[in-house]
């Protein structure tokens, strides 16, 4: 069975609309998200559009920053310095990837860790990692809520997390692990993977290779969350996951599009309100 990442996603967009709905009949300030937005990457230029129109949708101010390619990391450096010192800026998000000329670790540390939407500032990872209370990277945190709505226990379950990137392997293993299941991270130098991930009862595909899993790789009553965008040889968007080879032996799969995607720009959102409502103190 489908899970509908649209369907949850404008769910939850609709309960944080109410919420500022809310906050603006009592008259307090709006929540701000600021975007920057270096050089014209097109895939970039897309996720900055729709974060715009998730800000709009649930009433949201946005506020971005759109710099040349050849900007100098200087003038990056100094822009983030003024927006962690603004007052009236909830939310700073720098989109990645940077042009190469810049240092990106650099730039991720010069955010202020409270204004923090996307969870890459090494204080929050480390926050993550011990469990504490911090801003949580938007696609990991997605992929609980998808599991949430499907009332899925993690507990004692086997999850295989394929891929090992900063945004999304690594932090959804802390959480899975949080949610006390036997995570295990694999990744392209894994040996024998199909077998690895034949095991899981919860396949967390982000390896970035367009119907990369077949049947071969899924154990029959699995869930799927698949984190791929991909285009096929069709030029149509797809996922990491062959969803057409293992549909119909999974329990739950999320496809591509409308799964866990449009939940990343839902969780930004909810970041954004979280982060203004500790700040608001
Ligand atoms: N580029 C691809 N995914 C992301 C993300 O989640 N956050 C940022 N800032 N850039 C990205």
């Amino acid at each position: 069975m489908n899970i509908d990442g649209k369907l949850i996603s404008t769910k939850r967009k609709d309960e944080l609309k109410m919420k500022v709905d809310q906050l603006k009949n009592e008259g307090k300030r709006i929540p701000q998200l600021t975007v920057i937005l270096v050089g014209d990457n097109q895939a970039s230029q897309t996720y900055v559009r729709n974060k715009e129109r998730a800000c709009t949708y649930v009433g949201m101010l946005s506020q971005v920053i759109r710099l040349e390619e050849s900007t100098s990391e200087g003038v990056l450096i100094d822009i983030i310095e003024k927006l962690n010192q603004d007052d009236t800026v909830d939310g700073i998000l720098v989109q990645l990837p940077l042009p190469s000329h810049i240092h990106e670790d650099k730039i991720l540390d010069l955010i202020d860790p409270a204004k923090d939407v996307d969870g890459f500032h090494p204080s929050n990872v480390a926050k993550l990692l011990l469990g504490q209370d911090g801003l949580v990277p938007c696609t990991p945190k997605g992929m609980m809520v998808l599991l949430d709505e499907i009332n899925y226990d993690l507990t004692g379950k086997e999850v295989v997390v394929v891929g090992r990137s900063n945004i999304v392997g690594k932090p959804v293993s802390l959480l899975c692990l949080q949610r006390n299941a036997t995570v295990t991270i694999a990744h392209s130098r894994t040996q024998d993977l199909p077998q690895v991930c034949k095991r899981a009862d919860v396949l967390i595909a982000a390896i970035g290779k367009a119907k990369f899993f077949n049947r071969d790789y899924v154990k029959e009553g699995a869930v799927i969350l698949d984190v791929g965008i991909n285009r096929d040889e069709n030029n149509k968007l797809c996922g990491d996951v062959d969803y057409e080879d293992v549909k119909d032996i999974v329990s739950y799969i999320t496809p591509v599009p409308g799964g866990v995607g449009p939940m990343t720009i839902a969780m930004l959102m909810e970041n954004t309100l979280d982060a203004y409502l500790k700040r608001e103190g």
